[in-house]
């Protein structure tokens, strides 16, 4: 057992939080596999349409009866850009779609779902924790899922969003620090100013909020969890540890990609969806460094490179897919999920033994943490 005030709250043995990855990677076996192994799974369900998600929960649940996450993106209320910006961007694509040979400007596909909708799938369908990013949802919505006892996680990359969040009324706060994988969750500043890691980032969110806060970013393993442990973080929540995992549902190419990647092999980049995000440096990040215009926001720009990335990925061409990972992706292993999620335990469990700060009385870990932030080692 590893108990944090988290664990407490969500009512899961350990305080490990596999990361919502919408796109594919965190398929039912996924999530259920991390919940039943006693972390928190997370479905990504920011890109599906409602009825998606329902039958997405519906599978989890049957794979398990632990708690697990639903993760939605927040919609932005963005100007949406002039058409000539557009145009010279789909103008610009056609020569990445000469090259995996499909058709020029193609129709622009619905840029993304209802956010209402998919929240009151969530509702009706009584999730137990409610995760998001890219903003914060409506009051009304917020009252909603409190009403519903749904356990509501926001996403801060400074202090100043956490606070924005608290404010809001959240349960608990991911710390996304500049090493994670996938979008940037910033929200109240621009991206650029908004890239501080992990491990400067969480002790000062713990600092400035009441609520538990979850460290994220380039956290692969038992030492990642006792140092975020240690920085006064209530859980971890790890992506990529777990992108190459067999329950993963990442591209076979991505899956690969990662597991011969280094630390060194990422960047951040617009060019994919016209927000922030990193991934594995690909030969359309490359080019898209010399766009001389501008990059349509989000999601418009990630409608417009969808039949790209659907077509490459096709293809198995690494090229022009989104090979999203995070700085910590030499540890990634293609192991089962409970797996990552035991190893790292243990390897946790062991560490602080080692480190003379956890005998194997409960409670004795208290004196690395701040305040009600207490850790006990059972
Ligand atoms: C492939 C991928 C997809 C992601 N999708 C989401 C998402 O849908 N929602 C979300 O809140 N975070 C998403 N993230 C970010 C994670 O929540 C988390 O911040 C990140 O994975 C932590 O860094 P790490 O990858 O180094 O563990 C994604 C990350 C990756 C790698």
């Amino acid at each position: 057992m590893m108990n944090t005030l988290l664990t407490r709250k969500l009512n899961i043995r350990y305080p490990i939080l596999q990361a919502p990855m919408a796109g594919g990677p965190t398929t039912a076996d996924l999530v259920a596999s991390v919940s039943n192994a006693g972390g928190l799974g997370s479905l990504g369900a920011g890109y599906l349409p409602p009825e998606q998600i329902r039958t997405a929960i519906r599978e989890i649940k049957q794979r398990t009866d632990r708690p697990f996450g639903v993760n939605l993106f927040v919609p932005e209320s963005s100007i949406p850009p002039e058409d000539a910006i557009i145009d010279a961007m789909n103008h610009h694509l056609n020569t990445f779609r000469a090259e995996l040979g499909i058709a020029p400007n193609p129709s622009i596909p619905k840029a993304a779902e209802s956010f209402e909708e998919q929240v009151q799938v969530l509702l009706e369908e009584h999730v137990a924790v409610f995760s998001f990013t890219f903003g914060i949802p409506s009051r009304e919505i917020l009252q909603s899922m409190k009403q519903q006892g749904i356990f509501v996680i926001g996403t801060a990359t400074t202090v100043h969003e956490a606070g924005a969040l608290e404010t809001a009324g959240v349960d608990a706060i991911v710390a996304q620090g500049s090493e994670a994988g996938g979008h940037r969750g910033t929200f109240l500043t621009s991206t650029a100013d908004a890239r501080v890691g992990t491990m400067a980032l969480v002790p000062q969110m713990v600092d400035h909020v009441t609520v538990p806060v979850i460290a994220s970013g380039g956290i692969m393993d038992g030492r990642g969890l006792v140092a975020s442990l240690a920085l006064g973080a209530s859980a971890v929540q790890m992506g990529t540890a777990f992108l190459a995992s067999v329950e993963s549902g990442a591209h076979a190419v991505h899956k690969q990609k990662i597991l011969s990647s280094r630390e060194d092999s990422t960047e951040v980049t617009d060019a994919y969806s016209g927000k922030a995000a990193r991934g594995i440096l690909t030969d359309f990040m490359k080019a898209m460094r010399d766009y001389p215009g501008a990059v349509p926001a989000y999601p418009l720009q990630h409608a417009l490179t969808r039949d790209i990335r659907q077509a490459a990925a096709k293809a198995s061409n690494p090229a022009y897919m989104s090979l999203w990972a995070g700085q910590g992706l030499r540890l990634a292993r293609e192991h089962a999920a409970a797996d990552i999620v035991e190893q790292s335990v243990e390897q946790a469990m062991l560490l602080m033994k080692r480190l003379g700060h956890f005998g194997s009385e409960a409670g004795s870990g208290d004196s690395l943490c701040n305040g009600h932030r207490s850790i006990d080692a059972e």
